[in-house]
C-alpha cells in the first residue's frame, strides 16, 4: 500500500536535510509502528506523506497503491485515502468542530465524485463515531481544537479518522496526553478500523500504546533513516535497553 523508496526531503526554507535517504514498505491490512528519538524526523515523515508544502522531496518516491503522491497535493493525498493526526493538533478559530467535520467529509465525497452526505445521515455518523469515543457532543459546537485540553484535542482527531475512514492512517504520537482511560478508548477507535484494505502507521515513544495497539512491524527512524524493522518483540527491546544499542548496530 506504502512504499517509500530512497527518500530524501529537506525543510524547502533553508534547505537542511532532514529525510535521509529513508525505505520503508507497509502492506495493506499492517500497523506499523515508527519509533526513534526525538528529532529523528518521525513527524516530517508525516507532514510530508500528508503533503505539506514547508518540505521538498529532493530524491526518491513515495508510491500509495503502486502510484507515486509526489505531484499530489495535500487536498488530493487526503481525498485519495491518506490521513494525519497531528502530534500537535491545529486550533481553528471561528469554525465549530462539526462544521468542519462535515466540510472535510463532503470535500473528500465531491472529490471522489460522490453526493455530501445528507444532514441527518452526518449527524447520525457524528454521533455515533463521538459516542464511541466517549465524546460530548456538545463538544462539537465548539470551534475545532480551541481550548480543547490535550487528551480531547487527541480524541477529536480519532473522530475525524473514524469519520473519514481513510485507507493509509498516520497518526502523530496520539497517545501523548491521554489519560488513561483515554488512552484505550483511542486504541479502541482504531482497532475497530483496522481492515484488511486499510494500514496504519503509528508513531510513538511508548511500548504503551503498542500494549493497545498491537503492531504487525516496527521501525526504528534515526537521523532520517529507518535503521533497523522488527515486529512487536523489538519495541519491548527499546523500551527495556533504550536506542544506544540499535543506533551502535547500524553505525
Ligand atoms: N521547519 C523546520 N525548521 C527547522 N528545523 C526543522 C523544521 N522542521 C523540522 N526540523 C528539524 O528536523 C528534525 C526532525 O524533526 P521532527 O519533528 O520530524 O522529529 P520527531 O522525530 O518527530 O521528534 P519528536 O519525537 O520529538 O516528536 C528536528 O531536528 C527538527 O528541529
Ligand atoms: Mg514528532
Amino acid at each position: 500500500m506504502l512504499e517509500i523508496k530512497n527518500l530524501h526531503a529537506r525543510i524547502a526554507e533553508d534547505g537542511t536535510e532532514i529525510i535521509r535517504g529513508l525505505n520503508l514498505t507497509v502492506k495493506a491490512g499492517e500497523v506499523a509502528a515508527i519509533m526513534g528519538p526525538n528529532g529523528s524526523g518521525k513527524s516530517t515523515l508525516s507532514y510530508i506523506l500528508a503533503g505539506r508544502e514547508d518540505y521538498e522531496v529532493t530524491e526518491g518516491d513515495i508510491l500509495y497503491n503502486g502510484e507515486s503522491i509526489l505531484g499530489m497535493d495535500p487536498a488530493e493525498r487526503a481525498a485519495s485515502g491518506i490521513f494525519l493526526a497531528f502530534q500537535y493538533p491545529m486550533e481553528i478559530p471561528g469554525v465549530a468542530t462539526m462544521e468542519f467535520l462535515k466540510v472535510a467529509l463532503n470535500e473528500q465525497r465531491k472529490a471522489r465524485g460522490e453526493e455530501p452526505l445528507k444532514i441527518s445521515e452526518f449527524i447520525a455518523r457524528v454521533k455515533d463515531a463521538a459516542g464511541s469515543l466517549n465524546m460530548d457532543m456538545g463538544m462539537l459546537k465548539r470551534p475545532l481544537n480551541v481550548g480543547f485540553s490535550g487528551g480531547e484535542k487527541k480524541r477529536a482527531e480519532i473522530l475525524q479518522m473514524k469519520l473519514l475512514q481513510p485507507k493509509l492512517c498516520v497518526l502523530d504520537e496520539t497517545d501523548s496526553g491521554l489519560d488513561i482511560d483515554a488512552l484505550k478508548i483511542v486504541a479502541e477507535g482504531v482497532n475497530s478500523l483496522r481492515s484488511s484494505d486499510r494500514a496504519f502507521l503509528v508513531i510513538t515513544h511508548y511500548q504503551r500504546l503498542l500494549e493497545h495497539i498491537v503492531p504487525d512491524t516496527v521501525h526504528v527512524l534515526y537521523k532520517g533513516q529507518v535503521i533497523k524493522s522488527g515486529d512487536k518483540s523489538l519495541a519491548l527491546e527499546l523500551e527495556a535497553n533504550g536506542y544506544a544499542g540499535v543506533i551502535g548496530e547500524a553505525a
